[in-house]
C-alpha cells in the first residue's frame, strides 16, 4: 500500500492507499492504537450493503469485540442536521460506558464522511475517527483535511467543524461498484489538482486518463496517491483555510457551484466543476495570464474524461445571481482562482464584470 503522511504536529495522520485492501483495515487501526473495544461504523444502506461485512470481519480479526453499524440514507439531501442528530444519539446508545472511548469509522462517499466526521467531532466533544472513502471524490478530496459538516435548509455545509481523522484508509477496489458517472465526476477533481498544482500529474493524466477511468490498479493508485499528497501539503500549509493556500482548491468552483445550483440537479458536482474549470482557463487566457494552449489542453483532458465543457440549457441570469452570493465573493468583489500555466494557480480579485459575464455566457451556450 502507498502511505502518505499529513503533517499537522499532534494531529498528524497517515493516508493508506491500496486496491482490495479493505480486509486489512482492522490491523491498520490496531497499529495506530485505534482498535477501541467499541468501533462504530457509520455508512449508508447502499455502501454498507456492499462493504460492511468485510469491514466488520476486518475489525473482528484485529480483536475488536464490539462493532456496530449506523446507516445514514444515501444522498446529499440526507447530509442534514436531523440525520446528524440521529447518528450521535445512536452513538450514545452504542457506547454508553464513559470509561470506554469508542472509535468511529466512516464508510462511504463525501456525504457519509462529512456527516460521520462531524458526529465524531462532537460526540463526547470528540472521539477518534477513521475515514474509509468509497468514491473517487472522497478519496482525493473530502476524506483528507478534516473539514466536517452537515447542510442546513439555509445553505450547504453551514454547521460543522475542523476535525482531523486519525487515519484515512483508501481501498480503490471499492470504486468498481461506483456508477461510472460518479467515477468521471471524481476525475474532475483529479484534473483540478494537476491543473493548479502539478504539471507532471497533468501530463500523466493526458497519457492515461482512459486507464484511470477503467480503474486500472497501478495507474489509478499512482494518480490518487499524487492527488492525496498534493491535498495533504495544502492542508499542512493551511489547515483552517485562513492562510490563502487552501483557496486554490476552489479552481473551477466559483462558476462551477453557480452552474451546479442553476442546473437544478441535472449536473453532478464534478460535471459542473469541469465546466467551471474550462471557463476559468478561458478567463485566464483572456486576462493575459497564460497561453491559449493551457485552455486547449485542459479542455481536451476534460472531454477525454467524459465530462462536459459547457452546461447547455442553464439560465445565465441565475448563474450570475448564484455567483454573486458565493461566499468566496468578499464584500462584493469577485475572486477567481485562475491559471498562469498548467500546474500554476493565481488568485485574482475584482475580475472585470464583462469578462465574468462572457465566461459565464460561453459556459452555458
Ligand atoms: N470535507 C471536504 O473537504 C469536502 C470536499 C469536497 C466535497 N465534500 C462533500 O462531499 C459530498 C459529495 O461526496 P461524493 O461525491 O462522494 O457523494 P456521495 O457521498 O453522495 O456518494 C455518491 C453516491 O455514490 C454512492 N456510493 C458511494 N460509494 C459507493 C461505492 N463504492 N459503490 C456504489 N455506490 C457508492 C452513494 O451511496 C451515493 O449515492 C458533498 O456533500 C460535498 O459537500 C466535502
Ligand atoms: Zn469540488
Amino acid at each position: 500500500m502507498e502511505a502518505i503522511g499529513v503533517e499537522l504536529g499532534k494531529r498528524s495522520y497517515d493516508i493508506l492507499i491500496g486496491f482490495d485492501c479493505l480486509p486489512g483495515l482492522g490491523e491498520a487501526m490496531k497499529e495506530r492504537g485505534l482498535a477501541s473495544d467499541n468501533v462504530a461504523v457509520i455508512t449508508s444502506p447502499r455502501i454498507g450493503g456492499l462493504y460492511y461485512d468485510t469491514v466488520e470481519g476486518a475489525l473482528h480479526e484485529a480483536g475488536i469485540t464490539s462493532v456496530g453499524r449506523w446507516d445514514v440514507p444515501d444522498g446529499e439531501e440526507n447530509k442534514s442536521l436531523d440525520n446528524f442528530a440521529a447518528a450521535v444519539r445512536w452513538l450514545a446508545r452504542f457506547a454508553p460506558d464513559p470509561s470506554i472511548e469508542p472509535a468511529v469509522v466512516t464508510l462511504g462517499g463525501g456525504v457519509i464522511g462529512d456527516l460521520g466526521g462531524f458526529a465524531a467531532a462532537s460526540f463526547r466533544r470528540g472521539v477518534p475517527y477513521v475515514q474509509v472513502p468509497t468514491t473517487l471524490l472522497a478519496a482525493v478530496d473530502s476524506s483528507v483535511g478534516g473539514k466536517t459538516a452537515v447542510n442546513l435548509p439555509e445553505g450547504k455545509n453551514l454547521v460543522g467543524a475542523f476535525y482531523q481523522p486519525r487515519l484515512v484508509y483508501v481501498d480503490l477496489g471499492t470504486l468498481r461498484t461506483l456508477p461510472e458517472r460518479e467515477v468521471r465526476s471524481g476525475m474532475a477533481e483529479v484534473i483540478k489538482y494537476g491543473a493548479i498544482l502539478d504539471a507532471d500529474l497533468f501530463q500523466f493524466l493526458e497519457e492515461s486518463v482512459e486507464e484511470a477511468l477503467g480503474l486500472e490498479a497501478a495507474v489509478l493508485t499512482r494518480i490518487v496517491s499524487r492527488c492525496v499528497e498534493l491535498k495533504a501539503e495544502v492542508v499542512r500549509q493551511d489547515e483552517l483555510d485562513r492562510a490563502h493556500v487552501r483557496v486554490c482548491l476552489n479552481f473551477g468552483h466559483t462558476l462551477g457551484h453557480a452552474i451546479e445550483k442553476a442546473a437544478d440537479g441535472r449536473l453532478t458536482h464534478g460535471e459542473s466543476v469541469a465546466v467551471g474549470m474550462v471557463a476559468a482557463a478561458r478567463m485566464s487566457v483572456a486576462s493575459g495570464l497564460c497561453e491559449a494552449e493551457v485552455e486547449a489542453r485542459l479542455r481536451d483532458l476534460v472531454v477525454r474524461a467524459g465530462l462536459p465543457v459547457r452546461a447547455e440549457g442553464v439560465e445565465l441570469e441565475r448563474v450570475l445571481a448564484f455567483m454573486a452570493h458565493d461566499k468566496k465573493f468578499i464584500a462584493g468583489r469577485n475572486r477567481f482562482v485562475l491559471l498562469s500555466d498548467i500546474g500554476r494557480w493565481v488568485e485574482r480579485e475584482g475580475v472585470p464584470t464583462d469578462l465574468v459575464r462572457r465566461a459565464a455566457r460561453e459556459a452555458i451556450s
